[in-house]
């Protein structure tokens, strides 16, 4: 039998955006291996909270290139869409994937063009835990949500802070003084992964749980298959059935709860210690590359006076008079 996965394996320019680089993973296997069993680990999570039923509508939000929507592929009996504001990606999968499956480039702002109530299920792997509008994106997921709907998110949660520019420096986590904090605010999509955006479980209660039903919060649920510490967060959030109209500032604004200030402050005093400590990689970056430029001048020096640069000097010149006519 053909498998139904053939062919959904994306070129190595387009892996590269999930953090599947050539410098992880040396050859293409490795690079395929990893991304089939992430993908599948995704997959496998996603259905462990919201299992088949047929005829389930449901949307890959921030789909890349369908890492997990591969897996949903193979189930029989669904309707299933992704889409992604990346064009290359959504391309690729166009060529790839049955054309059943509904794929579009979003816009990095609402909406979808989706109507109201549309999907069973909406799964979005590593894409909350980059989206610094979180709240406008959390409210148009509700309102394509049919009522009783699930929304899957990962987020990045303790699980991942070592990882991060913080917790490698050795700020340890913490849940209460985390809240909602954001490392490389302003990055772009197009040329990195974006901002990395931190959440507590507490602050995913109180904020999202404003528009949805939070059924469910598992600080390491994306944890990485060799260590079940590290990983991402997720979320399970359900559409009710009766919905009140929010704005995303109904979301975003603090609640009285004590460490709404306390990770104020704190999330403050990181951005700052952010951009003292990429201006001190900048200027140690700066400082090694006049190191090595001085090495070079002296490796140049030990060249030029040495006896074979001087018993090469006419055929030097040759070549500099072959090379002026
Ligand atoms: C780290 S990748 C994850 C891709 C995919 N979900 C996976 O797990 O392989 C994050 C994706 O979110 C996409 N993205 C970011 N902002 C988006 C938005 N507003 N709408 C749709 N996709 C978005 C990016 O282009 C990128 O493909």
């Amino acid at each position: 039998m053909v498998s139904p996965l053939r062919g959904t394996m994306p070129p190595d320019d387009l892996m590269i955006r999930i953090g599947v680089s050539p410098e992880s993973f040396p050859t293409r296997e490795a690079r395929e291996d990893f991304y089939n069993d992430a993908g599948r680990a995704l997959y496998e999570c996603v259905r462990g909270a919201v299992p088949h039923e047929d005829g389930q509508a449901i949307l890959d939000f921030g789909c890349g290139t369908g890492r997990a929507l591969r897996w949903f592929a193979t189930e029989p009996d669904l309707r299933i869409a992704g889409c992604d504001i990346f064009a290359p990606s959504i391309e690729w999968m166009k060529s790839s994937f049955d054309p059943a499956i509904r794929l579009y480039v979003d816009d990095a702002m609402p909406p979808l063009p989706e109507a109201d109530d549309s999907f069973d299920l909406i799964y979005c792997g590593s894409v909350f835990s980059h989206l610094t509008a979180w709240a406008p994106w959390v409210l148009e997921l509700r309102r394509v949500l049919k009522p009783g709907g699930a929304l899957v998110a990962s987020l990045h949660g303790r699980g991942f802070w070592n990882i991060g520019l913080h917790g490698s420096r050795g700020v340890p986590w913490d849940e209460d003084g985390t809240g909602l904090l954001v490392e490389y605010y302003g990055a772009k999509f197009e040329d990195s992964w974006g901002p990395a955006v931190y959440v507590s479980e507490w602050w995913v209660r109180e904020h999202w749980g404003r528009a949805l039903d939070i059924e469910r919060f598992e600080p390491t649920g994306f944890a990485q298959p060799d260590n079940l510490e590290t990983g991402q967060a997720w979320v399970v959030a359900r559409k009710p059935r009766d919905t009140t109209p929010l704005t995303p500032a109904d979301l975003e604004s603090p609640s009285t709860d004590p460490r709404e200030a306390v990770a104020a402050l704190r999330g403050q005093r990181l951005a700052y210690e952010e951009v003292e400590t990429l201006l001190l990689g900048q200027s140690e970056h700066a400082r090694g590359l006049e190191a090595q430029a001085a090495d070079l001048a002296r490796r140049l020096g030990v060249v030029e006076s040495s006896k074979s640069w001087a018993l090469t000097k006419p055929l030097r010149s040759l070549a500099q008079q072959v090379r002026a006519r």
